[in-house]
């Protein structure tokens, strides 16, 4: 289902789940009976919501669904100082998001650990990675491997921020603010990516635009769509899968993302 439609129902049956709750209320009025506390009201109009979409929307919906009525009657009661605090926090460490649509999750020590693993076995000497949230795993490899050389892009501020701090003391490790979409990625061994499916292809192709020979991506949980990888690196939860450009051949233009 578009993602869009599965919204404009789930704003539906929110409504209709109010409905239901507002219903009631006008019922036990007319009858004269006990007044039913409001926070039940939210929890059944949770409950009806959840119910009524049950089979036609995506499984994830249907917690959101049955607490969105107690969340809304809960934000009433705070402060709206704190929505604009928290809706600055966010925007501060993932304004980006909206755009890119790739958020923040951090890859373990494990991965860390595999990475370094692998430069060491292939003899790299660079890794970019590309978004490198708070700078943890950088850090970690640069901390590993001092002679080799790391780099970090970041184009969320805050995020950018902590990875410097993190990084200020590692000598082998750059970690620089902005798109890794508008930089060069050529000058380094290994690029690693953890974003998410979608720009996986044009991530794949930009990497064989720009690479020299034995140019190497290393893509954590996500594939790129319809090609094969080289090698897989389990790393704990998740394959690492690693693609090399000499086995892919360029033809014609590759000149778009
Ligand atoms: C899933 S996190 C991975 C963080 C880190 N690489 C790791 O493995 O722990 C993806 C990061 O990419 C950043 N990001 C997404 N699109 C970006 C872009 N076009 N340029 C720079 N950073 C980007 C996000 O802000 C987020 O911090």
């Amino acid at each position: 289902m578009p993602r869009f439609l599965g919204f404009i129902l789930a704003l539906i049956s929110f409504g209709l789940g109010i409905g239901f709750s507002l219903g009631l209320i006008y019922l036990f009025q007319m009858a004269q009976w006990p007044r039913v506390p409001i926070w039940v009201l939210a929890i059944l109009s949770g409950i009806v919501s959840m119910l009524i979409t049950w089979r036609v929307l995506p499984s994830w919906w249907r917690p959101v669904l049955l607490v969105l009525p107690l969340a809304a009657l809960f934000s009433l009661s705070i402060n709206s100082w704190w929505w604009l605090f928290a809706a600055i926090l966010l925007l501060a460490f993932q304004w980006n998001a909206i755009f890119t649509r790739i958020p923040l999750y951090r890859s373990d020590a494990m991965v860390a650990q595999v990475l370094v693993a692998y430069m060491r076995r292939d003899q790299k000497k660079s890794l970019l990675d590309l978004g490198c949230g708070d700078g943890r795993l950088l850090w970690r490899m640069a901390q590993a491997l001092p002679d080799c050389q790391f780099v970090g892009i970041e184009s969320a501020p805050l995020l950018y921020l902590i990875a410097r701090w993190r990084c200020r003391n590692q000598p082998n490790c750059r970690i620089e603010f902005g798109d890794f979409w508008s930089r060069s990625w050529a000058a380094f061994d290994v690029v690693f990516a953890f974003l998410s499916p979608e720009p996986m292809l044009p991530v794949w192709r930009k990497r064989l635009r720009e690479g020299r020979e034995g140019a190497v991506l290393v893509s954590l949980a996500f594939m790129v769509p319809g090609i094969e990888a080289s090698e897989l690196l389990p790393a704990h939860q998740f394959d690492m899968h690693l693609y090399r450009a000499e086995y892919h051949a360029v033809v014609g233009n590759l000149d778009t993302n």
